[in-house]
């Protein structure tokens, strides 16, 4: 019997006890494709020998000094390095130990920048619904998932939503993607006036929606003009590359393909690949400024910040990346991965959309392609997907809700970089299978 209080008491896991490139091997023998990274985390795969190279050393040489005592040559490191890589105008970074501690931290960083620039009034947050940005408290409240905010509402922050960009459901027929984005933008500017011109802090997105909205990216376009509105308001944007970010969609950073520079990005998952746990933030020079020449101090921290193994393992995660050109293989085989999609799924019944980046994309299902209906929530396709798919040897990520927190459903892909043409036709193999027998049972 188990005693921990896993994710679902219902459930009975398998046990996962080794790694190997993009398979994980359970304790029966079974080998499991692992196409979605774990939640889009293990972007080298498994057991790379330079990765657990660089933290035995690290670990051999120092594990762990308090950040309030010292600072590490690898953090230090792994700082500079991923400042030469930032997008224009960041300077800095702050490291935590995953992605809803990263954006708690921009939380705060955004209100105490304000506090130190004279500007105190500053008080509202604005995010997007659908959008998920973790579930510590403060993560959650900017979430904008219905289903996961609901039994916590009372106890978050309030935070005000506006309308994802999601093309596929909410772009009408008589506007063109640029004009959908000039809505979209026009939205935010409304709300911004709503809360009053100067009360906003910052506005919270992911640059490509990930867990709870699958894969969903940015008309082009739409970025651009929410940039301008934030800087018209001299308010902050947040953007979550948690899950999106670090390589996933073919560049470094997503916003990359959008043309511009947040003032606080947060970044974790593909970071460290799952070797260890670590998120960070990065900031602008004008954020780090307002603390250097205000109170000096960033009124924050936890235990783990800049845990010397993990900066160790995410600096060698990231040198790996670049010697082995594995975004120019996140370009070529997300193209192949969309095409062996479209091929598999293109005119499917029950596959309304086929969208993302890089190795970052999903399908999404729908009861009927003509009108874009949903299943019923009831029948939890996801769930169902996600199990076909481990009988056969496939770990997706599949979720529910992807319409408005309760209707929908998507199944999202996101293998490591190193995954081959091959790979991918078991994938999409494996993949097609499991729709296909959850959806004639569900017929
Ligand atoms: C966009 C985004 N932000 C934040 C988080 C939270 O990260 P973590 O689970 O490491 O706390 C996630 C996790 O899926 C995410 O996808």
């Amino acid at each position: 019997m188990s005693r921990i209080l896993h994710r679902d008491t219902r459930m009975s896991l398998p046990q996962a006890v080794g790694g190997e490139g993009i398979h994980v091997l359970d304790s029966t023998g079974k080998r499991y494709i692992d196409a979605s990274g774990g939640a889009a985390v293990s972007c080298l795969g498994h057991g790379h020998p330079d990765v657990t190279r660089a933290m035995k050393a690290q670990m051999e040489q120092l594990a762990y000094a308090h950040t309030s005592f010292f600072t590490t040559a690898v953090a230090e490191e792994l700082a500079a390095t991923l400042i030469t890589d930032a997008p224009k105008g960041i300077s800095h970074v702050y490291f935590v130990s995953g992605g809803s501690e990263a954006v708690e931290a921009a939380l705060k960083m955004a209100r105490q920048y304000f506090v130190e620039k004279g500007e105190p009034q500053r008080r509202h947050f604005i995010a997007r619904r659908q959008s998920y940005h973790g579930n510590t408290l403060g993560a959650l409240a900017v979430g904008g998932n219905q289903w996961r905010r609901r039994q916590f509402a009372p106890l978050l922050i309030d935070v005000a939503h506006v309308s994802p960009c999601y093309e596929y459901r909410d772009r009408r027929q008589d506007e063109t993607a640029e004009q959908y984005g000039e809505r979209l933008a026009q939205e935010l500017e409304a709300k911004i006036r709503e809360l009053g011109s100067d009360s906003v802090m910052a506005f919270v997105a992911e640059t490509v929606g990930g867990a709870t909205s699958g894969a969903i990216t940015p008309v082009a376009g739409y970025f651009r003009k929410v940039r301008e509105v934030c800087d018209r308001y001299g308010v902050l944007l947040i953007l979550d590359e948690v899950m999106c970010g670090m390589g996933r969609t073919g560049t470094l950073h997503a916003c990359e393909q959008e043309g511009i520079a947040p003032d606080l990005m947060c970044i974790a998952k593909g970071l460290g690949g799952g070797y260890q746990p670590i998120g960070a933030v990065l900031l602008q020079q004008k954020v780090y400024d307002a603390f250097a020449k205000g109170s000096g101090f960033f009124q924050h921290g936890h235990t783990y910040l800049g845990h010397a193994v993990a900066c160790a393992a995410s600096l060698e995660v990231q040198r790996v990346i670049k010697r082995d050109n594995l975004l120019d293989n996140v370009k070529r085989q997300g193209a192949n991965l969309t095409a062996k999609l479209q091929e598999r799924f293109g005119n499917h019944h029950h596959i309304g959309d086929i969208r993302g980046r890089g190795l970052f994309q999903a399908i999404e299902l729908v009861r009927d392609r003509t009108n874009k209906s949903p299943f019923d929530p009831a029948l939890r396709l996801h769930a169902r997907i996600k199990r076909e798919g481990m009988n056969r040897g496939l770990m997706v990520y599949p979720m529910g809700g992807t319409i408005d927190g309760q209707r929908g459903d998507h199944v999202l892909l996101a293998p490591p970089f190193i995954v081959t043409d091959a790979d991918l036709d078991a994938i999409v193999e494996r993949l097609g299978a499991a729709v296909d027998a959850v959806l004639k049972e569900a017929a």
